[in-house]
């Protein structure tokens, strides 16, 4: 080999190295070795931050055209909301990048945690199957995650990060409310009781798999009194909230409270956050005033009543009508709330106090984590 095509081989060498290197500590690394506290998302169309837009799946379950984003990013995410999620405000009270969907490619810096959160996703492989990512795939995809964090910065950092980050659900809405949209044999083959309990053990599972990864920190709200959205309102006929969906997330959220219970009972250091989401919303329903808010039947965005045809944005081809002011409605679309409810529910989620939220609110479970650290 000649000198000169031997420094050439060595540039190309250079070359490769330093793109190696971009790589590994831009894309391949979800996280700065920083030492904040990680935020990792699970769940459905409340949280996916646009997991769904890399998906095969149908317009249903997404919400990347226009006017979805119209107001704080001034251009569609994937997220179903005029602005912000829930998750971009707990990040931002965290002191925390906005975290990017896990299935987002091409290079992004994953600072600070993943949300694999994809809309329509259930606690149950059956709910909208084929569409979305159930909540046991997107705990396998939190366990490819791990491994890659293990391999990109050593066994000691990746257990400091997991162990100390917070974990949020949203799941469940959609194992109740698809049961009214499709016919689900699951759903009609048990007895409510069961069912629920399907649901519940299918969240408790996810949640051990992420203790058995070291995971410590979990918040899981109650469902929302999803049979008050637009498009069951529309459902129901009369405009009254959908008593029978309704009592079916009555169900859940006492289930829910006991299995969070038991977990903390029998796991060491488990410590969670729960909202009573279910009584957040409604009071808000019951004295919009008192929040800033004037409707509460309506969407912001859809057509037929309540405009609670799922035609946000023309999807299906559809005319819809979309309001002036969305911080004025609880509801943006048929389902889903604006930013200004999201950031009402994100505040309460943070430092909301024990009548609404507890054991822990979300900011005192980042504390106990920097606590702990310290020790
Ligand atoms: C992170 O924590 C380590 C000790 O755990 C400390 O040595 C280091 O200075 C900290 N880095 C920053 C940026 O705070
Ligand atoms: C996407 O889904 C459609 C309909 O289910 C299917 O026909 C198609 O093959 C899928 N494409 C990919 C790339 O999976
Ligand atoms: C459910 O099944 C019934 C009876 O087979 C049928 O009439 C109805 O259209 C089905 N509904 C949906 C949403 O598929
Ligand atoms: C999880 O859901 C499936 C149905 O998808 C059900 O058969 C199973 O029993 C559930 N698991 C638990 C632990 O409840």
């Amino acid at each position: 080999m000649s000198h000169r095509n031997m420094s050439v081989s060595i540039h190309v060498l250079t070359i490769l190295v330093a793109l190696f290197i971009a790589r590994a500590s831009c894309r391949a690394l979800p996280w700065h070795p920083e030492n904040r506290t990680a935020l990792f998302i699970f769940g459905d169309s409340l949280f996916d931050s646009g997991n769904s837009n890399f998906l095969n799946t149908t317009s249903e379950f997404r919400a990347n055209f226009y006017p979805y984003g119209e107001t704080f990013f001034k251009h569609p995410t994937g997220r179903f909301s005029d602005g912000r999620l829930i998750p971009d405000f707990i990040a931002e009270y965290a002191g925390l990048p906005l975290i990017p969907p896990y299935l987002q490619p091409g290079k992004y810096e994953f600072t600070g945690g993943a949300n694999f959160a994809t809309s329509g996703a259930g606690a149950l492989a059956e709910t909208y199957s084929g569409f979305v990512v159930d909540l046991k795939s997107q705990l396998r995809l939190f366990e490819k995650m791990e491994k890659q964090l293990k391999k990109n910065f050593g066994d000691e950092l990746a257990a400091k990060t997991i162990s100390e980050a917070v974990y949020l659900f949203s799941i469940g809405s959609g194992d109740y409310s698809s049961t009214f949209f499709t016919n689900s044999t699951l759903f009609q083959s048990h007895s409510h009781e069961e069912y629920v309990a399907m649901v519940i053990g299918n969240i408790t599972s996810v949640i051990s798999g992420i203790y058995s990864k070291g995971g410590r920190k979990f918040g899981v709200n109650s469902l929302g009194p999803i049979g008050c959205s637009p498009i069951m309102r529309a459902l129901e006929g009369t405009g009254a909230c959908l008593e029978e969906l309704n009592e079916l997330v009555k169900l859940h959220n006492g289930a829910l409270a006991k299995a969070l219970q038991k977990l903390g009972a029998k796991l060491d250091g488990f410590k969670y956050s729960r909202l009573d989401f279910f009584s957040v919303v409604m009071e808000l329903i019951d004295n919009p005033s008192k929040y800033g808010f004037k409707e509460v039947k309506e969407a912001c965005c859809g057509s037929g009543p309540y405009r609670g045809r799922t035609s946000c944005g023309g999807r299906r081809g559809e005319e819809y009508k979309l309001c002036p002011n969305p911080s004025d409605y609880i509801y943006f679309d048929s389902g889903h709330p604006p930013e200004k409810a999201n950031q009402y529910y994100a505040e309460l989620m943070w430092s909301g106090s024990t009548n609404v939220i507890g054991p822990y609110n979300l900011e005192e479970l980042f504390k106990l984590i920097h606590r702990q650290t310290k020790n």
